[in-house]
């Protein structure tokens, strides 16, 4: 099987970093390119964060981009104290050498898309302001992806907030952009991404590794234990783990939509699940709702181990 063409769009933060050792060294990803936006924390934190994980991974030749500062509408507002105040745990680590590329994230990711020969599956693990300015200025990317694996979202609670989780809710107008356009599209939210976990055990062992890239991860999963405790979810690399093993998930397709008024519902993934919505008054159909892939469940162990074994080999 030729590898798979990925992009992953991120706010690295600690699971963003999971998610790109993961994406850098699976033989199954052909890793495109990577386009960075705020979130976890600002945007130079979140480039530095990105290419100082790339450089340990061996993968300096993976381009990484600038994108947006901050969110299309919302004021930005930051996760440093999940993240740290450099956004990767404050780890002691060698300062990246690479240097990002010039042209936009925007433009970036246009002409990856449409240059690659065979369609790409874009993993965005971010708030969505680069992808609603990319579907928005350059519609014409869609006839070339493959699918949408969006970490975000929730069909229950939310984390940001009572009903918000944080990537649709720092910007709530460009995840709507996002979940309205015609992309095949799986949102692997809240209902499974604190599942996928790793313990006490498996982190001193990732810090005690030889492995550079399996020490990273030991010394960040350290820093957000220390905040949240045992065990660490893996999170954002549990969407690159569905496009390395689509068959670890269990999806449902639901219309869905994003609440963007500036209640307490602000940011929410609305997901119906009425098993009878079909037969409902069109008037109670769930409004600008497009059909979305739900993960559900997760084989936490298969998706845990998948990773495990990869950011140590
Ligand atoms: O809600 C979890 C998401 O928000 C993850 O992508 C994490 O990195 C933060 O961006
Ligand atoms: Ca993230």
């Amino acid at each position: 099987m030729r590898p798979k063409p990925v992009i992953l769009d991120v706010d690295t933060g600690i699971d963003d970093a999971f998610a790109l050792m993961l994406a850098a060294k699976h033989p199954a990803l052909n890793l495109l390119g990577v386009s960075c936006v705020d979130g976890n924390c600002p945007l130079d934190q979140v480039v530095r964060n990105t290419l100082l994980v790339l450089e340990t991974a061996d993968r300096s030749d993976v381009p990484v981009a600038l994108g947006a500062a901050r969110p299309l509408v919302a004021e930005p507002n930051y996760a440093l104290a999940v993240h740290g105040d450099d956004g990767l745990g404050n780890v002691q680590w060698t300062e990246p050498k690479s240097k990002p590329v010039k042209p936009f994230a925007v433009e970036f990711l246009r002409d990856l898309i449409l240059g690659h020969p065979e369609k790409v599956t874009l993993i965005p693990v971010a708030p969505l302001t680069n992808i609603a300015l990319l579907l928005t200025e350059y519609p014409e990317v869609k006839e070339n992806i493959e699918q949408l694996i969006i970490m975000g979202g929730s069909a229950g609670l939310g984390n940001a907030t009572a009903l918000a989780e944080f990537n649709i809710w720092h910007d709530p107008e460009a995840a709507q952009i996002v979940f309205s356009a015609d992309v095949p599209t799986i949102m692997y939210g809240l209902d499974v991404f604190y599942d996928v976990h790793i313990g006490e055990r498996e982190l001193i062992e990732l810090q005690n590794s030889k492995n550079t890239t399996a020490k990273l991860a030991g010394e960040i999963g350290k820093y957000i234990a220390g905040i949240l405790g045992y065990p660490i979810t893996i999170g954002d690399a549990g969407a690159v783990c569905a496009a390395i093993d689509p068959d670890g998930l269990v999806l449902e397709t639901y219309p869905t939509t994003v609440v963007t008024d500036k209640g307490p519902a602000r940011g929410m993934t609305v997901v119906d699940r009425r098993p009878y919505r079909d037969t409902v008054e069109n008037e109670r159909a769930l409004p600008d709702a497009r059909d979305v892939s739900v993960a559900l469940k997760v084989d936490s162990h298969r998706y845990a181990k998948l990773w495990l074994e990869t950011i140590t080999s």
